[in-house]
């Protein structure tokens, strides 16, 4: 998966070809941020509507510090998932994975996909465990995530603030890769 290219099929039968980003994604993937509802945006760490901050990732991509994994269909960026890494010290052994799928493209089995490829890919840099933060009243984020074989592990109350500025809990679900290949 470092090096190739995915097929695969959603539920409604659409094909989509799963590749890592590389720096000729620019463009599209400026698009892609474009299209995301504001709501969407709360899940996302830097301001994407700024295409400055979209290209510089695609001109400095170094798949040791950030893998980013895309979904296309039709060569349009229509989700993208990314696994963190921490090169140094007492988390080098783990990975924080972040996804977002584009609204037309939810409920269709594309995050349960990513997820399953990442834990893969995880397998192959030899981490330990995936981590990821993901919104406690978010069924569908649990969903994908437990579908690739992360669990609840901790809640975190009043943690982030929702798109009404009121605070919410937030859930850490972890995926014990190792396990997951021992099963
Ligand atoms: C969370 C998110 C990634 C899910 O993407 P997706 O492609 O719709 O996920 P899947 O289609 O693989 O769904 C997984 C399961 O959850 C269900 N599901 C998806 N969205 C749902 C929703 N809003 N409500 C209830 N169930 C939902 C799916 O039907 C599926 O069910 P199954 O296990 O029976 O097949 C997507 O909604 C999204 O981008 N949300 C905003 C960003 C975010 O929350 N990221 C997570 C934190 S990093």
């Amino acid at each position: 998966m470092k090096d190739v290219a995915k097929e695969g099929k959603l539920k409604n039968g659409t094909k989509v070809t799963l590749r890592p980003m590389v720096k000729e994604d620019a463009d599209a993937l400026v698009n892609f941020f474009k299209s995301l509802p504001d709501e969407l945006l709360l899940f996302v760490r830097h301001n994407v509507r700024d295409e400055s901050i979209v290209r510089s990732w695609a001109a400095n991509l170094d798949y040791q510090r950030v893998f980013p994994l895309l979904a296309l269909v039709e060569n349009k960026i229509v989700a993208d998932v990314t696994l963190h890494r921490v090169p140094f010290g007492w988390k080098r052994h783990l990975g924080k994975v972040r996804i977002v799928v584009s609204p037309e493209y939810q409920k269709l089995g594309l995050a349960t996909l990513m997820l399953n490829e990442i834990v893969d890919l995880a397998s192959e840099f030899g981490l330990e465990k995936l981590w990821a933060e993901v919104p406690l009243d978010s069924r569908g984020a649990i969903s994908a995530f437990k579908n690739a074989g992360f669990s609840c592990k901790a809640v975190i109350e009043d943690l982030i603030k929702d798109k009404e500025g009121r605070n919410a809990d937030i859930l850490i679900m972890i995926c014990d890769v190792s396990a997951h290949y021992d099963r």
